[in-house]
């Protein structure tokens, strides 16, 4: 049988700064699996867009530094490959929707010539992509390639899209930039696609069809997604399983269901008690008091101690690892015993 798609683990990850290095991946362990989307969630700067960016290679070394661990993708380990068949995998088999797209479109090239090179491209590796024969000559395969870009617009909600895709990038909103990213790391075809916060700019009828077409890519092509948000009612629509990340580690993972129905670790129940509320802001939770980590000298032992209404002194003597607290459902905490959180404070 065929190992998972993506397999973390142990992945520590140090960022040096002018205070010194920072502790920011701190022993992460992810599996995803074909047909899975994951949401990966937690406060601002718990280490989720490095996450993501781990997987594609794209944090700069230096500053970062990878201290430990693994990232497999299909087995091989893409922390000893070469770069050069990082890029590659990168290009067509791992896709990336970045959190800030500002800077990922070509200014000087039309939307439609963009997104065709992006269909030739994956074309190239899986004639599927575009609906015309294998053997078309390379005018037909430009056309098909233009008619699935004209396609793949329209089902990112851009209107008008076949007449839009002659404009350059400057002419589109900020979130319609981000809408064509969109449509440009679906029609690449990728195996595993990383969408970091790709909705958050969007209106909320925009999100959902965006997050349906996610969905709906997975049941059609069988890929993994990693999708990054602030939003656990995205997470509750759209995903299959959930990571839930506190200081640069996995605090508690499982199927959504069961981690939204029956959150085991103090994190995830203040993530949870803290949705959706107009008045609480990004960033902070309502019931907790202070703030994620300095990590250049992080708390000992659990990183959530100092935060936590449960913690006991215990917590601060070592890292907790993760234990089993439900089917498939882990929770890294001293408190949580089997499917029960300690309810004494
Ligand atoms: N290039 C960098 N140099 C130094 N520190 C960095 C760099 N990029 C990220 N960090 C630090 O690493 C930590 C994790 O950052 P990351 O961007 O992964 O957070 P995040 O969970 O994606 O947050 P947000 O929700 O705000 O996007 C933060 O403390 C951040 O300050
Ligand atoms: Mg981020």
């Amino acid at each position: 049988m065929a190992g998972p798609l993506l397999r973390i683990r142990d992945l520590h990850l140090t960022m040096t700064s002018f205070d010194g290095a920072a502790h920011v991946l701190n022993g992460i362990d992810l599996t995803v699996q074909r047909g899975e989307i994951w949401g990966l969630v937690g406060e601002s700067g718990c280490g989720k867009s490095l996450t993501g960016l781990s997987i594609s290679r794209l944090v700069p070394t230096p500053p970062a530094r990878y201290i430990r661990g693994e990232i497999r993708f299909e087995g091989r380990d893409l922390l000893q490959l070469p770069m050069r068949e990082v890029q590659t995998l990168r290009g067509k088999r791992i896709g990336m929707i970045f959190q800030d797209p500002t800077t990922n479109l070509n200014p000087a090239y039309r939307i439609g010539e963009q997104l065709v090179d992006v269909a030739l491209a994956a074309a190239s590796h899986d004639a599927s992509v575009l609906d015309c024969p294998a053997d078309a000559s390379r005018r037909e395969k430009r056309r098909a390639a233009r008619r699935l870009a004209g396609d793949m617009l329209d089902r990112v909600g851009i209107p008008n899209a076949k007449a839009r895709l002659d404009n350059y990038p400057h002419e589109f909103s900020g979130g319609m930039r981000q809408r064509v990213l969109i449509a440009m790391a679906l029609i690449g075809r990728p195996d595993l696609l990383i969408a970091d916060e790709p909705t958050t700019a969007l209106d909320v009828s925009v999100q959902a069809q965006i997050l349906k077409l996610l969905k709906g890519t997975v049941a059609d092509h069988d890929i993994g997604i990693i999708l990054i948000t602030h939003n656990l009612g995205v997470v509750a629509e759209t995903c299959s399983h959930v990571a839930v990340m506190y200081a640069g580690n996995i605090v508690e993972s499982g199927p959504v269901e069961e981690v939204i129905e029956r959150p085991a670790h103090p994190y995830t129940q203040a993530l949870m008690a803290a949705i959706p509320t107009k008045q609480s802001k990004r960033g902070t939770l309502k019931g907790l008091g202070g703030s994620v980590p300095n990590l250049v000298s992080p708390p000992p032992g659990c990183r959530f101690a100092p935060r936590c209404p449960l913690a006991v002194a215990e917590c601060t003597q070592a890292l907790p690892s993760a234990v089993e607290v439900g089917t498939a459902h882990h929770a890294a905490c001293i408190r949580v015993t089997g499917t029960e959180v300690a309810s004494d404070v």
